[in-house]
């Protein structure tokens, strides 16, 4: 057990070996739904989150790829939406007539990613789909289409695999669930 402020950060919701081989499948889902590529498809990391999920993929895929990065602001510290988006960091690179895959480590409400696809929208690339390691629908507050799913997650804040609490934790090979004790409320 690991002590994060008043977070206790507890058991294992998802073993490293499991994400590991939920990534080949998705990779292979992917490659298969990319069958004539003009030009390598553009990954879209979104930071911090989706780093080593990124990288991990990446490294699964067999057809060409591009990384780029973007960054959104919408949780701070603490373990709930605060229900505004705002770009920290957007793409450095043309996308128009690209094909364009973002990756997201999770969707909770769905709010970062309908930002995000709305404003990927405007660079008129040729495709826009997206791959999220978790879906955590309970919370949704915008539909969102996901075109390739890693894991459905009960309604529990989780870390590890590149998800944080207050910055922290990103670096756990597994991802466990966040317990908040009921004397921090
Ligand atoms: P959404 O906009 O509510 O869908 O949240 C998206 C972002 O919130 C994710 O990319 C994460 O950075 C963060 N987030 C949501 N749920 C969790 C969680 O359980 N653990 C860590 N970060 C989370």
């Amino acid at each position: 057990m690991t002590q994060v402020g008043d977070l206790i950060v507890g058991g294992i919701l998802i073993e490293d070996t499991a994400i590991q081989r939920r990534v080949e499948e998705l990779a292979a889902e992917i490659d298969a739904a990319y069958p004539v590529l003009e030009q390598p498809l553009v990954l879209i990391c979104v930071l911090k989150g989706s780093i080593l999920f990124t990288a991990d993929l990446a490294r699964a895929l067999t057809i060409p790829v591009e990384l780029e990065f973007v960054a959104c602001r919408s949780y701070g510290d603490a373990t709930t939406s605060s229900g505004t988006v705002e770009l920290v960091k957007d793409v450095s690179m043309t996308l128009r007539d690209r094909d364009v895959l973002m990756v997201e480590d999770i969707i909770d409400t769905g709010l970062t990613t309908s930002f995000l696809r709305k404003h990927l929208a405007t660079h008129h690339p040729r495709s826009l789909r997206l791959v999220s390691l978790l879906d955590k629908r309970s919370h949704r507050m915008r539909e969102v289409q996901i075109d390739f799913r890693g894991f459905d997650i009960p309604d529990h804040f989780v870390v590890g695999y590149g998800l944080d609490v207050a910055q922290r934790l990103r670096n756990l090979r597994d991802i466990h669930v966040v317990e908040v004790p009921l004397s921090a409320g």
